[in-house]
């Protein structure tokens, strides 16, 4: 059968508040056109993020009244970590309040100045947390991963033979390697086996570890079951339990492929690293059996890996997601291919070509999407990256707008709704306007900033 059904049926709803067109335009206005500024409930399909948005089961649900919120030695820390080491066989699992916790505490042990940390491609607070004790984040990610139409099947892979050059040259300096799987800045494309194991000999070779940043570890195992040959009849969690087995360690944010609101781990085999992580944890996330978590969490986390891993979920995941991509290529609308597993990345510049990178094609297709249909993504272009830091202003190397889609929480008809509101959009693409900044911060300007339509 052809047509995608999610393999659920809905227990709870939530209803969402439907907008006319006329009170969408006068509600971003007053937000002064920064979809960030909008109130959720002002929003009918939520697209901004896929992290901590998710949709728990009925088990979960049901976990959450089991959660035993005793300080020291819980017995949902047990749970939680036997279900994490079910599938990654750390020695060490330390868990945190999110994913940018355990970077932050991993970062602050093991870098400082003069460190250099390679990755595929880093996200923003990976990046951030490095950068933060003076070290150095640098992207290798493989050449096709900068080509949005460039069909190679794992465009998240890492450029082996340069990681090799810096660990020739600077091995010394480089305390850690991290893969991000799958590679969020990088379109949400994912890491071969072959890729990890390239990346692991020769981080094994110079004797550094190799970490992975796991948040969508699940979409990038289902990504290996179907373009990698050699895993085509292994079980996903076999295959996840392969692509940990090359690693020394992992950062996680649960708010993605573990299916809950909030939660991540730090998980490793040194011991050394791992005390002074427990140290740093209890300085400021909380005693080592529980992080920044309740008990509850914990167990929403324990039962969510379960269900992550789950043949029927990824295929639906993968086929949903797909299936939006697709749509919008047939109506024109460039996208950023392979269509990546959790999120489709729109070619703002390609599709808008009469509006110039500093007048901010991303944020004007994401604005016309939200009067459309009360749709909210995310601008991953001029306004996120195109302010240096001495005030002056650079295109960014591309104008996206990211469609995150949060895990089991729309249907397809909702999915149908968003493909009908681009085919309006592309009937009219050269009448959206330009837009100018008419106040922003100095950091981090894309959460804040105001902006104004130009008069064409
Ligand atoms: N690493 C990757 C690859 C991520 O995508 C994120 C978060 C993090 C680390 C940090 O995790 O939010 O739990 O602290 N990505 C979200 C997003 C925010 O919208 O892509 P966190």
């Amino acid at each position: 059968m052809d047509t995608i059904i999610e393999p659920f049926r809905i227990k709870s709803v939530e209803p969402i508040r439907l907008t006319s067109r006329a009170e969408r335009e006068s509600l971003i206005e007053e937000a002064h056109y920064n979809l960030f500024n909008l109130d959720a409930d002002d929003v009918m399909i939520d697209l901004l993020t896929d992290s901590g948005t998710a949709a728990m089961s009925a088990a979960q649900w049901g976990g959450l009244m089991q959660g035993d919120e005793s300080y020291a030695g819980s017995s949902s820390y047990h749970r939680f970590e036997a279900a994490v080491r079910e599938l990654m066989l750390f020695e060490h699992i330390i868990p945190t309040h999110q994913g940018r916790a355990a970077e932050r505490i991993l970062m602050g042990i093991v870098a400082d100045e003069d460190a250099i940390i390679p990755n595929n491609t880093h996200f923003d607070t990976t990046r951030a947390n490095i950068e933060a004790t003076g070290a150095e984040a640098v992207d290798l990610v493989i050449e096709e991963g900068h080509d949005p139409a460039n069909m190679h099947p794992f465009k998240g892979n890492m450029d082996v033979d340069r990681l090799d050059d810096l660990l020739q040259d600077k091995a010394d300096r480089i305390p850690m390697v991290m893969c991000t799987i799958t590679n969020n800045s990088g379109g949400g494309q994912p890491v071969s086996l072959a890729n990890l194991k390239a990346i692991k000999a020769v981080c094994g070779a110079h004797d550094v570890p190799l970490f992975l940043d796991a948040c969508r570890f699940a979409e990038n195992a289902y990504f290996i079951k179907m373009r990698e040959d050699a895993y085509a009849d292994w079980s996903v969690p076999d295959i996840v339990r392969e692509m940990f087995s090359h690693a020394d360690g992992m950062t996680m944010s649960a708010k993605k492929d573990a299916l809950v609101n909030i939660g991540g781990w730090l998980a490793l085999n040194d011991n050394a690293w791992a005390e002074a992580a427990r140290n740093q944890l209890i300085l400021t996330e909380g005693f080592p059996t529980y992080g920044g978590l309740a008990g509850r969490d914990l167990e929403a986390i324990a039962q969510g890996l379960k269900e992550i891993v789950r043949e029927d979920y990824l295929a639906y995941r993968m086929a949903s997601t797909r299936y939006l991509g697709q749509a919008l290529t047939e109506l024109g609308v460039p996208v950023v291919r392979p269509i990546g597993g959790h999120a489709v990345y729109i070619d703002a510049k390609t599709l808008l070509p009469h509006i110039p990178p500093l007048q901010y094609p991303g944020q004007a297709l994401a604005v016309a999407l939200y009067e459309t249909g009360g749709i909210r993504g995310c601008e991953i272009g001029s306004v996120m990256f195109g302010r240096q830091p001495d005030g002056s202003e650079e295109p960014a190397a591309m104008e996206l707008v990211r469609l995150a889609i949060p895990r089991r929480v729309y249907t397809q008809s909702h999915i149908d709704y968003v493909i009908e509101c681009f085919e309006d959009i592309v009937e009219r693409t050269r009448d959206l306007p330009s837009y100018t900044i008419t106040h922003e911060p100095e950091q981090l300007r894309h959460f804040t900033a105001h902006f104004a339509p130009m008069d064409a």
